[in-house]
């Protein structure tokens, strides 16, 4: 594979910057301490690194909120810090992605603070989404379009003293995070003229933030919402995946554009989307060859522990992949969603959420992901087995969601609780001291990385392992994937190299213990749990796996 393409089937790993490694102790994540982890990344073998904003922002929405694409907060390091973190990465041939948000600014950014300043029709409006509102005081929001995060779509625009206006202003999100017009040129340059900004010091490539949301339907029109309550529009919902802010035609030129900014550089940097669109070939779509190289396959994250739904979306996506030439690209968690390790867990009779079933099951999905065709991406700490934290006290809370909900939704710091670097340190070494954004919970000293690291069977060797010869076997790469024969809650793959040899990836997603055929043999790779024994019982022996296990078996030729 030509080192261009080193994006096709990539590990990337997702650092979400204030949750990962704090080197000043002021209990907020850092880039210092995202540095001074490189040599952790490079043990546990990612071929790149996507970190979530780390720009000036108000965090109002955990830097999603951005108020200057130029520079870095100030809490979490400098733009030296920035050249020096690339330097560090590259020199152990790890890539760094960016994240790009292009869908909004934060409401600190100076464009919209300019329009604040200036008269209504004055060029600063025409660059974000402002309408004036209908009734006789101009009272009633431009259309019915609700935020991603609750509560309607709109703000008034005010006066400096407060007093609200006739002009109201879009936000998918939060009141703070102002929609930009994309029919807007100066939208246009601006962006590119970032994109090289940051190409320019080395960035390998952009995760782009709403990729599906930039271009809003002509004339705004209502949306007919399957809910008539303030439910939240969710951005992955097959109700709403047709809604006129999503997944219009026109934000595919958008992406034509950028691909020429990044294919101008020498290596070509690369984009992955964030597109949560309804189906495999929407999503596709973005990965035409003139346009993004990967999106995130949210079909598949959304699976869940389902033998059948897994199946068909791994082949919905390859199909509609090889029509574009675009690799899959595979994920199962990320800060927006709760860890899989939990959403996997099954709910005991009592209520209670079986965390330990959770693990072994997590273990197995992830396992079975690996053998996948394409890139796959891995979020922070899924690694170490975190659960989510569903215990959050009210107050700890930032999820912008949370707040806008009144506390029924908004759950996402669950995810972003900072990572255990040692069992026995105050703030479980995520910092210097005990301080920490988020409370980490009082039982996570075992799921350290100092408490997993060189022990046997911990999840974290588990990922090792599985990645490393992820990237030994020629036939997991970027080959053919062929179906086996199973029973109904197994999935069996064989994916062959180019000189032949093989590998079969099993998953058992059953209660009960699977008998694999014997001609698969009887090499075991690595498994997602110690429930795998060799039976001798004919002439040739044949292995059995427990419930709820994955295994590799081969490389067979
Ligand atoms: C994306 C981000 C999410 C953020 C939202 C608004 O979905 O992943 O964290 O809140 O966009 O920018």
């Amino acid at each position: 594979m030509r080192d261009n393409d080193w994006w096709r089937q990539a590990v990337v790993y997702q650092v979400y910057p204030r949750s990962f490694a704090d080197s000043d102790g002021d209990g907020m994540g850092d880039i210092p301490g995202l540095i001074s982890r490189l040599d952790y990344l490079t043990d546990l073998g990612v071929n790149a690194i996507w970190i979530s904003p780390f720009y000036t922002s108000p965090l109002h929405d955990g830097g999603y909120d951005v108020a200057d694409y130029r520079s870095i907060d100030a809490r979490l390091g400098t733009m030296d810090d920035v050249d020096t973190l690339i330097a560090q990465a590259h020199a152990r041939s790890i890539r760094i992605l960016m994240d790009i948000v292009p869908n909004h600014t934060s409401s600190e950014h100076p464009w919209f603070r300019e329009l604040l300043a200036s008269e209504p029709g004055s060029p600063a409006w025409d660059r974000y989404i402002v309408r004036e509102g209908s009734g006789p005081d101009r009272e009633t929001p431009p259309n019915n379009w609700r935020s991603v995060f609750h509560g309607r779509g709109w703000s008034h625009i005010r006066t400096p003293d407060g007093e609200p206006t006739g002009y109201w202003y879009l936000h998918l999100f939060d009141t703070t995070q102002p929609d930009l017009n994309w029919d807007n040129a100066d939208v246009h340059a601006e962006f590119r003229t970032i994109l090289q900004f940051w190409f320019d010091r080395g960035v390998d490539g952009f995760r782009i933030d709403v990729a599906h949301g930039l271009v809003k339907e002509a004339g705004l029109p209502d949306f007919d919402y399957p809910t008539t309550d303030d439910e939240t529009p969710a951005m992955f919902d097959e109700d709403v995946a047709h809604a006129p802010f999503w997944d219009q035609d026109g934000v595919h030129a958008i992406y034509r554009e950028w691909r020429t900014v990044a294919d101008a550089y020498d290596p070509p940097r690369i984009f992955c989307g964030e597109t949560w669109v309804p189906n495999a070939g929407r999503m596709a779509r973005y990965q035409r060859p003139d346009e993004l190289h990967t999106s995130f396959n949210f079909v598949y994250l959304e699976a869940g522990w389902d033998a059948a739904r897994m199946r068909s979306s791994i082949d919905e996506t390859i199909a509609s992949h090889a029509k574009v030439g675009a690799p899959p690209t595979w994920v199962l968690s990320n800060h927006d969603v709760v860890r899989h390790r939990t959403r996997m867990a099954p709910i005991d009779a009592d209520g209670s959420v079986d965390l330990e079933r959770g693990l072994r099951r997590a273990r197995a999905a992830t396992l079975f992901t690996m053998s996948l065709p394409g890139s796959m991406y891995i979020y922070q700490g899924e690694e170490l087995g975190l659960p989510e934290v569903t215990e959050l006290p009210d107050d700890a809370r930032q999820d912008p969601a949370w707040h806008r909900s009144g506390g029924t939704d908004g759950t996402r710091d669950g995810c972003r609780v900072p990572i255990p670097w040692s069992g026995d340190a105050p703030s479980y070494g995520f910092g210097s001291g005990a301080a920490s954004w988020l409370p980490q919970p009082p039982d996570w000293a075992d799921l350290a990385v100092s408490q997993q690291s060189g022990s046997d069977g911990s999840t974290l060797e588990f990922y090792r392992r599985a990645l490393s010869i992820r990237h030994a076997e020629p036939a997991l790469g970027a080959g053919p994937l062929g179906w086996l024969d199973s029973d109904d809650d197994v999935l069996a793959i064989r994916r062959t190299a180019t000189d032949g040899s093989a590998v079969i990836s099993v998953i058992n997603l059953s209660d009960a213990v699977l008998h694999l055929p014997r001609a698969w043999g009887i090499d075991v790779l690595v498994a997602s749990s110690e429930d795998v024994v060799v039976l001798n019982t004919g002439d040739q022996p044949a292995l059995a796996i427990g419930p709820e296990t994955a295994v590799w078996l081969g490389p067979t030729s």
